[in-house]
């Protein structure tokens, strides 16, 4: 049997030529040496939900549309979430705020670190989806992780040329992250 938590990394930028799903590699791979942790993507391309269209409160819990019984089942199916995501206009992506509106107890007391990227490492990204996941009454670990990067990092194809080491720096505040929210789990 599998005791190990489940927790999706979830890729929550959408947009051609994003960099979320080389970051999220990144992530998966540090934290993947944590051998508790059942590690599993969510890509929010994949899934692609229209814009919120069920006409009852999430809350009730009463789907009308497939594609929402669907992104209900799969959170319902996972013990905590790492949203790794990039500062837009000092906020977080669209996409993430849409998939987050579409449900409700699915997310509730459930763990969530957030891993934030951009040019100063998107903290105020990081600040305002703090607040949406404690409406969700989510738990948040107590710090985020901010990770800086610049466009000199990536090469003309927009892939980094060498993520591991620009982002060296970072693994050691990810692990603790990581163990924190293991710990999370346990005192669920
Ligand atoms: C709509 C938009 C808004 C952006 N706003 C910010 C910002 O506020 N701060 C920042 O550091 N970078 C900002 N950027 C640059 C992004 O950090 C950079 O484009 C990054 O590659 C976006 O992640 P993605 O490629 O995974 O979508 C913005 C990019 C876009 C597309």
């Amino acid at each position: 049997m599998n005791n190990k938590s489940k927790i999706a990394i979830v890729i929550c930028s959408t947009r051609p030529g994003r960099i979320c799903k080389e970051i999220s590699e990144w992530v998966m791979s540090i934290m993947e040496s944590n051998q508790q942790l059942d590690l599993s993507f969510i890509d929010l391309l994949e899934i692609n939900l229209p814009f919120l269209d069920e006409p009852k409160m999430p809350a009730l819990g009463q789907y009308q549309h497939e594609h929402t019984k669907v992104w209900s089942a799969l959170v319902k199916s996972y013990d905590g979430f790492v949203f790794v995501l990039p500062q837009y206009n000092w906020g977080y992506p669209a996409p993430l705020k849409n998939a987050l509106d579409y449900l409700y107890v699915e997310w509730a007391d459930k763990p969530a670190l957030i891993v934030t990227y951009g040019n100063h490492g998107g903290g105020k990204a990081a600040l305002q989806l703090q607040g949406v996941l404690q409406g969700l009454h989510m738990r948040n670990t107590p710090t985020n992780l901010e990770l800086s990067f610049n466009n000199k990092m990536l090469r003309k194809d927009g892939a980094f040329n060498d993520i591991r080491s620009d982002f060296a720096s970072y693994e050691q505040p990810l692990l603790r992250l990581s163990a924190e929210l293991h710990t999370m789990l346990k005192g669920a």
